[in-house]
């Protein structure tokens, strides 16, 4: 075992506080990361808040950027002090159609989770990126391209890949009327790729004071989701919802605001959901999710937002402010993602 330190839940808590963490003895297709940036997702919130005091430690953080350390023996695709970067799966099958279709998010045997997962060979549960060290499967880490600041590059590899998949699986383009609800960290970059498909964009918020961010963030404008004025003349207007808000919510506001043919996905707070199936029923409307990316499209993501200049607005912290993060996240107090800056733990 090798040793590191990180930020860790235990019993009931919510609140992180720093401890020692064990990393495996690399085996030969591992690589060792020196964590730098972690950014923090609303995804760590509902995983903090899910805890009972039966559950084990947790350790969130499961998008991250960082310098590789050490290589296993059949390593050759990444060499000491490349630059890397690891998003929320860290193993697959690797047999199954999904993994062989390159989809090795949605494995039929279930992927491995960077937190709170089952390692495939020992058994133990994964611990997330908000430490200083990482130990991961060579073929789940990507090289970060150059130009990408690594700080902001962070948040691509779970916000930013969540909402690229279904971009790229729903065909968006220049003919296409995008709307993305709920701008955070998933929405915003969700804006930013969508714009720089070339397709006409709409942010769909409770928050009219992101009116200004939405316009610089590339949309054509914005629409208070809280008005019914406002939501009734965006009637049938978007050919693509991209429905990222952390809360529950009702479906049936963004499903009116889709046209004939058109698809709200809903990528937010999963769980079950009710659907009043004539909001689907008039206009032929489709309801679809998406979550995480396979390595294939992971890989094109990070180059077309090279190729663009797309990376996350964020706010950069030293990793003790931690719990800072966390909680103005819950209040909803972001624009657009916390990254923790790990190197305060040496
Ligand atoms: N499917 C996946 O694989 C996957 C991956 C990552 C994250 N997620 C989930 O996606 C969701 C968004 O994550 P995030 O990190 O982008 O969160 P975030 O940065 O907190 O953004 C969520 C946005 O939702 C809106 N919102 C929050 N509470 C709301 C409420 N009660 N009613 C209406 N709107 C509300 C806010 O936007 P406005 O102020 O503009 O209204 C907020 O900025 C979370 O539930 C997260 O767990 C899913
Ligand atoms: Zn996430
Ligand atoms: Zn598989």
């Amino acid at each position: 075992m090798r040793r590191t330190i990180g930020w860790r839940a235990d019993g009931p808590s919510t609140a992180l506080r720093t401890a020692p963490l064990d990393r495996r003895d690399l085996r030969p297709d591992d690589l060792a990361v020196r964590v730098d940036y972690c950014g923090v997702c609303h995804t760590d919130v509902h995983a903090l808040s899910a805890r009972t005091g039966e559950d084990p430690p947790l350790v969130p953080g499961h998008e991250f950027t960082g310098v590789v350390t050490e290589t296993g023996t059949a390593v050759t695709r990444f060499a000491v002090g490349d630059q890397v970067a690891v998003g929320n799966i860290v193993d697959s099958c690797g047999e199954c159609a999904m993994c062989r279709a390159g989809q090795e998010n949605f494995c039929h045997a279930f992927p491995t989770l960077t937190y709170g997962g089952v390692d495939r060979h020992d058994g133990s549960t994964t611990l997330g990126a908000f430490c200083r060290e990482y130990v991961v499967r060579d073929r789940f880490a990507h090289l970060l391209p150059p130009g990408l600041d690594p700080a902001a590059a962070a948040p691509l590899l779970c916000a930013g890949i969540t909402v690229w998949e279904p971009l790229h699986a729903l065909g968006v383009g220049p003919e296409t009327r995008v709307a993305v609800a709920g701008l955070g960290g998933l929405g915003h970059l969700a804006v930013k790729m969508a714009v720089a498909l070339g397709a006409g964009t709409t942010v769909l918020s409770r928050s009219p004071d992101k009116a200004g961010d939405a316009r610089r963030l590339g949309a054509h404008g914005l629409v208070v989701s809280t008005d019914p004025e406002q939501t009734a003349a965006a009637r049938d207007r978007f050919d693509v919802v991209i429905d990222t808000v952390s809360a529950p919510h009702d479906l049936g506001t963004y499903l009116r605001m889709v046209a004939m043919d058109g698809t709200l996905c809903h990528l937010g707070h999963l769980g079950a959901v009710t659907v009043e199936t004539t909001d689907l029923l008039v206009g032929r409307k489709s309801l679809t999710s998406a979550g995480s990316g396979g390595l294939p499209s992971t890989a094109s993501m990070l180059d077309f937002c090279a190729r663009h200049a797309i990376t996350a607005d964020i706010e950069l912290l030293p990793s003790a402010q931690v719990n800072e993060a966390l909680d103005r996240l819950r209040r909803n107090d972001v624009r657009y993602r916390f990254v923790l800056d790990m190197s305060d733990l040496d």
